[in-house]
């Protein structure tokens, strides 16, 4: 299978798994092929640092999927040790506020200075899939459509200096003509029309989500649940490629 640098740099794999082993045997198998590794607070609260370590020694980048919420201070010095930790991607919520974002902005930068790497990527959770708009209108008592909301979100999180923003396939045009074309779009929920849809609702395929601006892809369970790996790998990368946002 051959590495296509472009596509390599839209793959996130979404590292969801309970133990330590087989995300690392997920890692030897896949890392020329996956620009960055997301790890979510399921496998590091449970064993931290050696997963951190293990993805950081084949040169991929690691993303720790922490969605910091908290004032200011706090997440200033949160942000500072997840760069020091090693995490080249992070994210935060966007309902913490401009001052919030701003500080998780100055809190990666300092520790990138020190570390002497770039500024990390930082993504700004909107709205959480699990708020419907039912849950909008009835229990915050927000009478705005839901999208409309996390639109202005990601606005806010554009003022603040953030790298842009986790989002559905099917908003991603929207964000990027409201917030420009530089502000990265992250888009989970990828299921390739082969692959089983589990409990996922609002899926797009790689694609469709390409095609509708995302600058990067989570992929999960399509590659990870799957028979082979390497070759639900394989058929998305041919799928991307086909794009043609790719051929440019
Ligand atoms: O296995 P699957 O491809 O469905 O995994 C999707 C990943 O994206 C999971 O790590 C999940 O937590 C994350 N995610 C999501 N929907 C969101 C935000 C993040 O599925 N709205």
């Amino acid at each position: 299978m051959l590495i296509n640098e472009k596509i390599k740099d839209k793959i996130v794999l979404a590292l969801d798994v309970e133990d330590i082993e087989e995300a690392k045997s997920l890692v030897d198998e896949l890392f020329p092929y996956v620009g960055t590794f997301k790890v979510g607070l399921q496998l590091y609260t449970k064993y931290g640092s050696e997963i951190i370590d293990y993805i950081s020694a084949k040169n991929s980048n690691f993303f720790l999927d922490v969605k910091l919420h908290d004032i200011p201070n706090t997440v200033e010095k949160a942000s500072e040790n997840v760069v020091l930790k090693g995490a080249n991607f992070f994210n935060v919520h966007a309902t913490g506020g401009l001052k919030m974002m701003q500080a998780a902005y100055a809190g990666a930068k300092k520790a990138a200075e020190k570390l002497n790497k770039k500024q990390p990527v930082i993504l700004a959770v909107t709205m959480l899939t699990s708020i419907s708009q039912e849950v909008m209108n009835d229990e915050f008592e927000i009478n705005e459509d839901v999208s409309n909301f996390a639109i202005r979100l990601a606005k806010l999180a554009k003022k603040a200096g953030l790298t842009g923003v986790v989002a559905s396939s099917l908003e991603a045009k929207r964000i990027k003509e409201a917030c420009g074309s530089d502000f990265k779009v992250l888009c989970p929920g990828i299921r390739p029309e082969w692959s089983s849809k589990d409990d996922q609702k609002r899926l797009a395929t790689p694609k469709f989500a390409i095609e509708q601006g995302a600058d990067y892809l989570v992929i999960g369970r399509a590659v990870t649940k799957a028979q082979d790996c390497l070759e639900a790998m394989r058929k998305i990368y041919d799928e991307i490629g086909e794009t043609e946002c790719l051929q440019r």
